[in-house]
């Protein structure tokens, strides 16, 4: 549904010095070589640091700025290619919402949501009979005549999300859209997303730097870092094992799940005589429920000391988490870690640390 190929974007730096040599304005590359593909239906996330790039690519997809190079197809139509007039009605099929609700604070809720039918020259009549429903799905019938200065935040997001439905688009693009909520309200508007995908079968792409929202409604999620697109996966794999450094850092200050700060300063990155490995294990699906601790202990001759553990609910799936310490001689712990992956764990060796006997 939509299709990124090599997509540049350098913006000339203001005031920035002409470089005398070759005459080139300074540029900063915001976006390298992006390449992303999310199938229809699906809602796909993007998270990464500011200035990562995120606002930069999301708005290349509708051309609110125009890639440097490469091309963007959405619903089957190279939007790179397109004049201005075929432009502006293939945007009809894109919504988009923002971290401030841009509403029009002289219109009321049911004239926001009117707007771009005005603009697309709908009868009144008509226009009335997409913006009830609307009204309906967002949970606002009764605020219809209020005006966005008498709405909360989240109220005025749902005006946002009707607005953006009410041309009828194929694709949503949310730009940080529950960043300005508190957690409550945040969770509301990702379920009225989570709902529009669903009874619409509407394919969001939305960028974030908040790892809760992935959690909750993202199927798969890109990691941008420094204008690349440096990592992708299921929700489910990203949670249990992120490829990259940076992804790593993102899980850790999400779950929070970290060995103790004593322990820490001793672990050595190579195990040495007296020393035994200190573990983070991942497990999900069926290893949830297997006892294979227990197992450790008795089939490895391993003892696990736990310093740490967490279970999280990633959308259907249960992933479990532990920190924990493998006791026993090097030989029993490589087989206790060969153990564990045959069973589908990851597993991650911290590093080593020395035995207190
Ligand atoms: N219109 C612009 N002109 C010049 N530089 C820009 C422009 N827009 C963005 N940039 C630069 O491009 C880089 C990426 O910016 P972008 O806004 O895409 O990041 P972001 O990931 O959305 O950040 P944030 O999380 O803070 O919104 C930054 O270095 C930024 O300063
Ligand atoms: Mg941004």
């Amino acid at each position: 549904m939509i299709t990124l190929r090599n997509v540049s974007k350098t913006y000339p730096i203001k005031g920035g010095h002409k470089d005398g040599a070759r005459g080139h304005v300074k540029v900063v590359e915001a976006l390298k070589n992006a390449n992303l593909h999310v199938p229809q239906g699906s809602i796909h996330g993007v998270i990464g640091l500011s200035g990562a790039g995120k606002s930069t690519l999301i708005r290349c997809v509708n051309l609110l700025e125009r890639p440097t190079s490469g091309s963007v197809t959405v619903d089957g139509q190279e939007m790179t290619r397109l004049s201005s007039a075929a432009l502006n009605q293939a945007r009809h099929r894109i919504g988009m919402i923002f971290q401030h609700f841009n509403l029009l604070t002289t219109r009321n809720v049911y004239d926001n949501i009117a707007l771009p039918l005005e603009l697309m020259g709908m009868k009144r009549a008509a226009i009335r009979e997409r913006v009830m429903p609307l009204l309906e799905l967002t949970g606002l019938t009764d605020k219809i005549s209020q005006y966005p200065a008498q709405l909360s935040g989240g109220q005025k997001q749902r005006v946002a999300i009707a607005r953006a439905l009410a041309s009828e688009p194929r694709v949503l693009l949310c730009d940080e859209a529950t960043s300005a909520l508190d957690p409550q309200t945040t969770g509301s508007i990702l379920e009225l997303l989570r709902d529009i995908n669903q009874k619409l079968g509407l394919t969001i792409l939305l960028i974030t730097h908040e790892m809760e929202v992935v959690k909750s409604i993202c199927h798969r999620v890109s990691l941008i870092s420094d204008g690349e697109l440096v990592e992708e996966a299921d929700v489910g794999d990203f949670f249990t094992a992120p490829g990259t450094q940076l992804g790593r850092e993102f899980l850790n200050d999400f779950l929070q799940l970290e060995p103790p700060k004593g322990l820490v300063e001793r672990l050595e990155a190579e195990p040495g005589e007296h020393t035994h490995p200190v573990v983070r294990l991942a497990f999900s699906g069926d290893a949830v429920s297997t006892p294979l601790i227990s197992r450790l202990a008795r089939d490895c001759e391993v003892d696990v000391s736990i310093l740490q553990a967490k279970v999280e609910s990633i959308q259907e799936r249960t992933l479990g988490l532990m920190i924990a310490e493998l006791l026993g001689p090097a030989e029993k712990t490589r087989q206790a870690i060969d153990f564990l992956e045959s069973h589908d764990l990851h597993v991650e060796v911290l590093g080593h640390v020395q035995r207190d006997d």
